[in-house]
């Protein structure tokens, strides 16, 4: 049995961690594979809602092992604090465990993410400031500190002194900052979170290998989404890691031919947060309409989200790069109250008609896009479990994407919870 990777395939927040959450019931291990705190997973079980940004979405049952992999960056304080707060609401997370490899989030890395984003001034990403980007350059850098180093104070301190060298001179001679103590670093990390985090870092390779091998289910989680990858992403207007399915290899250990099945994850209609071209983007009171309805805004910095309409010429893009086996349209709930429902099939780029994503930046930003126009069904879906009950115009909706993208849609949302979920057709 192949391992499954689910995949967001917008700029994220397309439901991922609710549908990793459902599949994770049949699951041995749930594992995150890139990507860091900047992640805000919300999952709503019996009313009760759980935000998670590190902490992969199958902690929530009992049985699975949720395997932090070695392709993520791991701010510890925010691992702990997590793992206490879900303590706290009675979630047992004794079996989650951390690969030694993934590397660490560093006090320096979230302070030169708030400093680089500050003075990139009109050209700001718009990042979540948790650092990521400068621990994924780091890890390039090869002076990044791994998990494992927590184990070990002589590497430990090696390691953040040569970090260190580089990094209090850029914040001191760059950004007239004060230095970081090496002494408070040690004490925080080796002090206070190596001692808590100790008996969870494992070799994850290893368990990840044993469980295929068992032939167990294993699902690898990605954070973020395809068009904020750093390579099929909006470049510059991504984030530092590959969310796309070929990061869930190297994230996680498993190799491209232990993979079976790639489930992709959209959104009925777009959100991004951050800047960045966005060619289906709305304004005014459809937007308020998304927004509202969805809860558009950011699990993680609580930002408001942009939103637009569903962009098939992305998704199919998206459907190719990751290789999706399958797809499951979350939020259609949100479109209930709309009169109608456009999707766009093509981009307009100076007269020219695109079917196909322009690979090139300039382009993209002049792309317009040409729609088609399907009725709404004016009425509320929330309510829904079989398909059969579905209204004609979504399985209208349901028809045209996968027309376009030529692979099935197996599931569409119709509410936050974890029942709200129709499956169209059985695996
Ligand atoms: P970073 O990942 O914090 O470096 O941010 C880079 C870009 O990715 C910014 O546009 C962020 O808003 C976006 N981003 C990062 N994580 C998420 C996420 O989980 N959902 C949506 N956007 C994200």
């Amino acid at each position: 049995m192949g391992a499954i990777v689910v995949v967001g395939l917008q700029w994220g927040d397309e439901g991922k961690g609710k549908i990793t959450d459902l599949l994770a019931s049949h699951a041995a291990a749930v594992v995150r594979y890139q990507g860091g705190h900047n992640a805000g997973h919300t999952i709503v079980v019996g009313g009760a809602s759980f935000a998670l940004q590190l902490v992969p979405s199958g902690v929530l049952y009992p049985g699975v092992v949720p395997i932090i992999g070695n392709g993520v960056v791991v701010d510890p304080r925010v691992l702990i604090d997590e793992l206490s707060a879900l303590e706290a609401r009675g979630v047992d997370t004794s079996a989650l465990v951390v690969s030694g490899n993934a590397h660490l989030v560093m006090p320096y890395h979230h302070e030169l993410d708030r400093l680089t984003e500050r003075y990139l001034g009109k050209s700001q990403l718009g990042t979540t400031k948790r650092g990521i980007g400068p621990a994924y350059a780091d890890k390039a850098a090869r002076i990044g500190l791994r998990v494992q180093d927590l184990l070990d104070e002589k590497i430990f301190r090696a390691k953040l002194d040569v970090a260190l060298r580089e990094k209090n001179l850029v914040l001191a001679k760059g950004y007239n900052r004060l230095p970081i103590d090496p002494e408070r670093v040690v004490a925080d990390y080796l002090g206070t979170y190596a001692p808590l985090l100790a008996p969870r870092i494992v070799d994850s390779v290893r368990l990840i290998q044993r469980l295929w091998r068992e032939g167990r289910t294993i699902l690898l989680e990605g954070a973020q989404a395809t068009f904020l990858d750093l390579d099929h992403g909006t470049y510059p207007f991504v984030t530092s890691s590959n969310p796309t399915a070929g990061g869930a290899c190297s994230g996680s250990g498993l190799g491209p031919r232990q993979i079976g099945e790639v489930i992709g994850v959209a959104k009925a209609y777009t959100t991004r947060v951050g800047a960045g071209p966005f060619p289906t983007e709305l304004s005014g009171s459809i937007a308020e309409t998304l927004v509202s309805r969805g809860h558009e805004f950011g699990t993680n910095t609580g930002r408001r989200r942009r939103t637009g309409w569903l962009d098939l010429v992305m998704l199919r893009h998206a459907v190719e790069i990751n290789s999706v086996s399958e797809v499951a349209l979350t939020k259609l709930d949100v479109l209930d109250p709309l009169e109608e429902i456009r999707v766009c099939v093509a981009y307009d780029v100076d007269g020219e008609r695109l079917e196909e994503l322009p690979y090139h930046q300039s382009v993209l930003h002049r792309a317009r896009p040409i729609y088609e126009t399907l009725p709404g069904w004016r009425r509320s879906i929330a309510a829904i479990t079989r398909a059969g009950d579905l209204p004609g115009p979504v399985r209208r909706l349901v028809e045209l994407i996968e027309s376009r993208v030529e692979v099935p849609i197996r599931w569409v949302g119709v509410g936050p919870n974890r029942s709200q979920v129709v499956e169209l057709q059985g695996s």
